[in-house]
């Protein structure tokens, strides 16, 4: 029995049309985790998602699901997860507990007992009141929540969702996310894409950020978050800069001809940048520490590399 949710290894996904878009992915989610994957639009998470469903046909490597390789089970892989695409892709004519229940008519649960799961799932989303309309009445929230129950119907004990926040606002965000919290404390392992780093942040045990097709950091949040100990300096400049400037192992980000934004590891100690200021004669007229989080090291592991020196 394997003890991995997951496993990616070596994943690479080439289009029709010669775009690479996993370029050798390896990821291991242990069972019962609450997994992130992060990266700007167009790294490839989708695609990656897509593979795990055979939605998309997978160019080149492994995938085992519990231990089950896609390629020689993938009924008994595809069972184990509950996935939640980024469109919606339900019929919006059809009504809501049909589209639930239909979906459940697809492992093989009695018309019966297809019904009943349905509108167990459909309380628990707070959509049993709906259950009777056409899915296009529905707001896109509720829609949202009609894609989250119908990958549940079947009570997989894997549940992928990709970015499942998008749109919906805040206090729903709020609820879903206590809901996740909930599957995930029943032993639901969870693997989830979103924009949100403070999503990732507050609901994932571990992240993975993906860049172009490729794995840049993988870690438990903790690590991700000490990794994430970068100091920025917003400096306003005595004179205005001529040209773009670059500083050795500092990220320099060019906010105006005036202002200069600079990221660089805690540990460097600060005499250290004021050195290598002094050194392209930049002087500036006050300096403030940005507070930064998640969303620096994103920005930090997600940017193209600027050259350095
Ligand atoms: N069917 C396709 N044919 C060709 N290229 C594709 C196809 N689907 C995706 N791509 C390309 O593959 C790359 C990865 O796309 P993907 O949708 O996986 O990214 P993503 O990380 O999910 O982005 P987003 O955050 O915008 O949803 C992109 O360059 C995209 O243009
Ligand atoms: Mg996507």
């Amino acid at each position: 029995m394997s003890s991995w949710a997951l496993e990616v290894r070596n994943l690479r996904k080439v289009y029709e049309n010669g775009r690479e878009a996993l370029k050798g992915i390896n990821l291991t989610i242990p069972i019962g985790d609450f997994f992130g994957l992060l990266g700007p639009n167009g790294a490839g998470k989708s695609t990656l998602i897509s593979i795990l469903v055979s939605l998309t046909r997978k160019t080149e490597g492994k995938v085992r699901i519990f231990g089950v390789d896609i390629d020689e089970d993938f009924p008994l892989a595809r069972k184990k997860i509950g996935i939640v695409p980024q469109e919606f892709n339900f019929n919006i004519f059809e009504k809501v507990l049909q589209i639930v229940a239909n979906q459940a008519g697809y492992y093989g649960l009695s018309y019966r007992q297809a019904k009943e799961r349905a509108e167990y799932v459909l309380q628990e989303l707070q959509l049993y009141e709906k259950r009777h309309e056409q899915a296009r009445v529905l707001s896109g929230g509720m829609k949202r929540r009609l894609m989250i129950a119908r990958a549940l119907v079947h009570d997989p004990a894997f549940l992928i969702l990709d970015e499942p926040t998008a749109g919906v606002d805040l206090e729903l965000r709020r609820q879903l996310w206590h809901y996740l919290e909930k599957l995930n404390a029943q032993g639901k392992t969870i693997l989830l894409t979103t924009h949100y780093l403070e999503e990732a942040e507050s609901l994932c045990r571990h992240i993975a950020i993906i860049r172009d097709g490729e794995v840049v950091a993988c870690k438990d949040k903790k690590s991700l978050l000490a990794m994430l100990d970068t100091t920025t300096l917003v400096l306003e400049l005595e004179r205005p800069l001529k040209r773009q400037i670059s500083l050795p192992g500092v990220s320099v980000n060019q906010i105006d001809a005036e202002t200069i934004e600079l990221t660089f590891p805690s540990r460097v100690p600060m005499s250290k940048i004021m050195k290598l200021l002094e050194r392209k004669q930049i002087s500036f007229c006050s300096v403030k520490n940005k507070t930064n989080r998640l969303e620096e090291l994103f920005l930090m592991l997600t940017q193209k590399e600027e050259s350095h020196g």
